[in-house]
């Protein structure tokens, strides 16, 4: 692989998936691993990524000199150029100079025909800096110089050992991925043979080893992750598995059918599906608490699941089966936030409707624990998942249970679906699904407003439109939809929806709002 050493900025993984869209194989590891931690994962290349400190500053991670030596090439980027140029002898200056934000750089010397290759001779870069590279080492030459910063990338092209100042992973980084991937592809002299059709393959010959004739059960959601998992370890193992679907009725419009219909008719996959919608509304009676509701829809969903667990394992064993193995959607960065560690333990901390049961008797299946989301899509793709499912925005575990603000009842969330329907039919009309992260829609069910309707008047609820643009859903910002778009899914709404007078568009980023209203 090649290996992003984290100096803990977030930066590791946006360089991460960079490498893998460049279709080179990427992986995580901390600053604290030692030169020959580092080469004993074999690395095919290493990148050294920015981070927040200052080299000088006390504890401030570094760099081992020899891993220089060691004939593999490495990539600095920001703090970590600034600590290979330390390690390396070069002279890093304590300027009290900060550059930060868009800056232009300038090609020097062998720039062009080294990392900077097809990159325009003043390009844009982003940069995050406050000590700066004044001298480069023994045997580097510069390649690039901005205002603050004398040596602002540099080479040793015998030793395949380069760095930037800048964050080409960076989309404000103009010619960044070009720069990354000159390193990988000429400095590096990788392939580029991590596609989706390898990861594929590769992923089902694990699957096979590690199950082997085996039986295995695996969760589906209706979300992306459940369903791909699912799709490669059926495209591994064929009937050996059982997919349990517990329908808890808080899904949106259509949402179970592409479980039930769409999902089965593109992998042929045993399902075994639990109705439980009742079950979830009469638990839910009476309750208007956000957190309460939270914690018994977790609750019913874990032991729905459990009595369909059961029921599959007394029907295995009515075969002489056992089943053995349990699949789980785990992804990258699950892994990469609970400190990347191996094995079981490691429970997805996120999962839809609040986590599986902890007693495992199971061993865990996790196909796409080397995968970051875009992947797990492509690969969905590739399965031949329907559309509807790979490309399905995040919704929440807990489903229209939380986007209720008041009691759940089955009238109130038939009155909802239809709503979020619309709302959703609409935006995709517009083509605008990929420009919005995720939209909720939220009936006020605890709220009453006068409207007027043809000659009468009426009391009717509140809908709220609540279209956020966003990155990682930890800060959101709220999306500008064409006032066209609005206006459609208003009026459709008040005119479609019985109950519903009025539509109103929530405009408050995050923090200090949620993305969910509850
Ligand atoms: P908030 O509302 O906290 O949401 O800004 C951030 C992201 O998390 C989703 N979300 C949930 N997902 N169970 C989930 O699986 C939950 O209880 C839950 N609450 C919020 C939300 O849709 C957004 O993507």
């Amino acid at each position: 692989p090649v290996l992003v050493v984290d100096y803990g900025a977030q930066y590791a993984q946006l360089i991460a998936r960079r490498v893998r869209e460049a279709n080179v194989y990427s992986e995580i590891v901390p600053h604290t691993f030692t030169t020959e931690q580092l080469l004993a994962k074999n690395p095919a290349a290493i990148i050294l990524s920015g981070g927040p400190s200052s080299v000088y500053a006390e504890g401030a991670p570094s760099v081992g000199a020899d891993l220089f030596e060691a004939g593999v090439p490495v990539f600095g980027i920001c703090y970590g150029f600034q600590a290979m140029a330390n390690a390396l002898g070069g002279k890093v200056a304590q300027t009290g100079l900060r550059e930060y934000g868009a800056t232009e750089a300038t090609t020097v010397g062998g720039g062009a025909r080294s990392i900077l290759e097809g990159t325009p001779e003043s390009q844009n870069t982003w940069m995050s800096h406050g000590d700066s590279v004044h001298e480069a080492p023994a045997g580097f030459e510069v390649l690039a110089t901005t205002a603050g910063a004398p040596v602002a990338a540099f080479a040793n092209e015998e030793k395949a050992l380069y760095g930037v100042q800048w964050h080409p992973e960076v989309k404000h980084s103009t010619n960044g991925q070009q720069v990354l991937e000159n390193f990988l592809f000429k400095g590096a002299r990788l392939e580029p043979n991590w596609t989706t059709g390898n990861i594929v393959e590769e992923q089902v010959e694990r699957i096979r080893q590690q199950i082997g004739d085996s039986k295995v059960i695996c969760g589906l959601s209706g979300g992306v992750d459940s369903a791909v998992a699912a799709a490669l370890v059926q495209r591994a193992v064929g009937d050996q598995l059982t997919c349990v679907f517990v329908d808890h009725g808080l899904l949106r419009e259509g949402e179970a059918e592409q479980v039930e219909r769409d999902f089965v008719a593109a992998t042929g996959v045993n399902l075994y599906v639990a109705n439980e919608q009742e079950r979830f509304l009469n638990a839910l009676a009476g309750v208007s608490d956000p957190e309460t509701k939270r914690k018994i829809i977790g609750r019913e969903f874990i032991r729905a699941f459990e009595e369909a667990e059961r029921a599959i394992i007394a029907q295995a064993a009515a075969e002489g089966e056992k089943i053995k193995f349990l699949v789980q959607g785990t992804l990258y960065p699950d892994v990469v936030e609970s400190g990347g560690g191996e094995g079981a333990a490691n429970i997805k901390s996120h999962h839809n409707v609040g986590g599986l049961p902890e007693d495992l008797q199971f061993e865990l299946v996790e196909p796409l624990r080397a995968l970051f989301k875009d992947e797990v899509r492509a690969v969905g793709a590739q399965l031949g998942l329907p559309q509807e499912i790979v490309g399905r925005q995040p919704f929440p575990g807990p489903g229209l249970g939380i986007r209720i603000v008041g009691e759940v009842t089955k009238e109130r969330l038939d009155l909802l679906r239809k709503a979020d329907a619309i709302a959703r039919a609409e935006l995709t009309a517009a083509g605008l699904d990929n420009e919005v992260w995720q939209m909720p829609v939220v009936l006020l069910a605890d709220v009453r407003s006068v409207g007027v309707q043809g000659d009468g008047r009426t009391y009717g609820h509140p809908i709220v439109l609540r279209p956020v643009s966003s990155e990682d859903a930890m800060t959101a910002d709220w999306s500008r939809l064409p006032y066209e778009l609005l206006a459609r899914i208003s009026n459709r709404i008040t005119n479609e929806v019985d109950g519903v007078n009025r539509v109103v568009l929530d405009v408050t980023s995050k923090p200090p709002g949620t993305i969910e209203w509850e």
